[in-house]
């Protein structure tokens, strides 16, 4: 059982104001606020180890070295991968995809096939489209239905012999439908196609196993998981990223350079050029630490109980729609008022202190599959409570006879 009040004591930001109201804070999918545990990693981290890592012999770089390699391993228990070294520290969910389209570069060719999801946020979508200009390679989409799921069916009838990649993602942003990624990954397997599946949106809510899952390539964000921002992880299949060209060089990335060959560094380094974001990585293990001990099961049922409350609230008020109607979905509510832009919606939210995000969500192909501009998306965390969505619903209400 997950005890709200306690856990609101982690969180100093939930005490402050905005506009002269109590603040709170439902752009989760945008990003998680910070509790005092990950607060104090990066604070110790700066007072006592800062140095640069992999490189000297003193040691405070030693230190500073053994605090990031042991976040690498908490990432890689976390996720239940095998090695550590198949785990890539990256700036975020983004750099990671593109680690990866970039690698396939020289592994497709015209004819090949990639798809992609109709909920995939543009993040994955801009970097395929780029690979397919690159490559010659053909990108086709898997589409959704009015309830924000996709249609399996046609999944299956795209996939084929040329299908080399596919992406998808665990969560939507916009909707917060969990997709079937366990089935959509057996299928592109048995068709020889690899799997890449962005987990920004499923961390916060469940705890992936890669090796259960057999996906080749996962991606996540340190800062949708009470983690800093400017750091993520690439999880890949070690066959994989041996196969896979570097994206970046630079140093730490070498095995040894001379001016007419340079040879490339073992996993995972091979991968993470330069200086990393060392504090970032100590910190996104702080947090894991963090919600494994709240427990993904009790932040899986307690958000559960958020999402059908503020549905059923909601749903209360004349000529509002939800978008986003999946049985299988996490806490997020996407939704509009007849009549009414959402902008302006969220802008008189803010007056009264809450946070919501409005607009298209990096998802522009499920607004234009709406027909709608965007919504007002209201995503909750394991640390907001049924209060605070009462006075969602009642700030929702006021802009509504403010703007109809
Ligand atoms: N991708 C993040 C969101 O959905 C930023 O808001």
């Amino acid at each position: 059982m997950l005890n709200v009040d306690e856990i609101r004591k982690d969180f100093p930001i939930l005490q402050r104001e905005v506009n002269g109201k109590p603040l709170i804070y439902f752009d989760n999918a945008a990003t998680s606020q910070t509790p005092k545990q990950v607060i104090a990693a990066i604070v110790d981290y700066y007072s006592n180890y800062n140095a640069n890592i992999h490189r000297g012999v003193h040691t405070l770089s030693q230190e500073a070295t053994d605090l990031y390699e042991q976040a690498r391993i908490k990432i890689q228990k976390h996720f239940n991968a095998k090695y550590s070294y198949e785990i890539i520290m990256t700036s975020g969910t983004t750099h990671g995809i593109n680690l990866i389209a970039n690698g396939f570069s020289s592994l497709l060719k015209k004819g090949d096939e990639i798809l992609v999801s109709a909920l995939e946020h543009h993040s994955n979508i801009v970097p395929w489209q780029m690979l397919c200009e690159r490559t010659g390679a053909t990108l086709k989409v898997i589409p959704m239905n009015e309830k924000g799921e996709l249609i399996l069916s046609d999944y299956e009838t795209l996939l084929s012999k040329h299908t080399k990649l596919v992406f998808v993602n665990h969560i939507s942003n916009a909707l917060g439908t969990i997709n079937p990624i366990q089935i959509m990954i057996d299928k592109a397997h048995d068709v020889g196609a690899a799997v890449l599946i962005d987990g920004a949106q499923s961390c916060p809510h469940l705890v992936p196993d890669v090796q259960a899952l057999d996906v080749d390539f996962y991606v996540a964000s340190a800062h949708k998981i009470c983690g800093p921002t400017g750091v993520g992880m690439l999880y890949g299949k070690e066959e994989w990223l041996n196969k896979l060209p570097p994206y970046q060089g630079g140093g730490e990335m070498i095995a040894e350079v001379t001016f007419q060959k340079t040879t490339y560094a073992n996993l995972p380094h091979k991968f993470e050029a330069g200086t990393p974001n060392i504090c970032g990585g100590i910190a996104f293990g702080a947090a894991l630490d963090y919600m494994n001990a709240i427990g993904f099961e009790n932040i899986a049922t307690y958000e559960k109980d958020l999402l059908e409350y503020g549905t059923l609230e909601l749903l209360k008020i004349e000529g509002l729609k939800i978008y986003g109607t999946s049985e299988h979905k996490t806490s997020v509510i996407s939704f509009n008022i007849e009549g009414v832009h959402p902008y302006d919606i969220g802008t008189i939210l803010d007056k009264m202190g809450i946070a919501v995000r409005t607009g298209h969500h990096c998802a522009q192909p499920i607004m234009d599959f709406y027909k709608i501009p965007g919504t007002v998306r209201a995503s909750f965390a394991f640390y907001n409570t049924k209060a605070e969505i009462d006075a969602l619903v009642s700030g929702v209400k006021k802009a509504k006879m403010m703007l109809s």
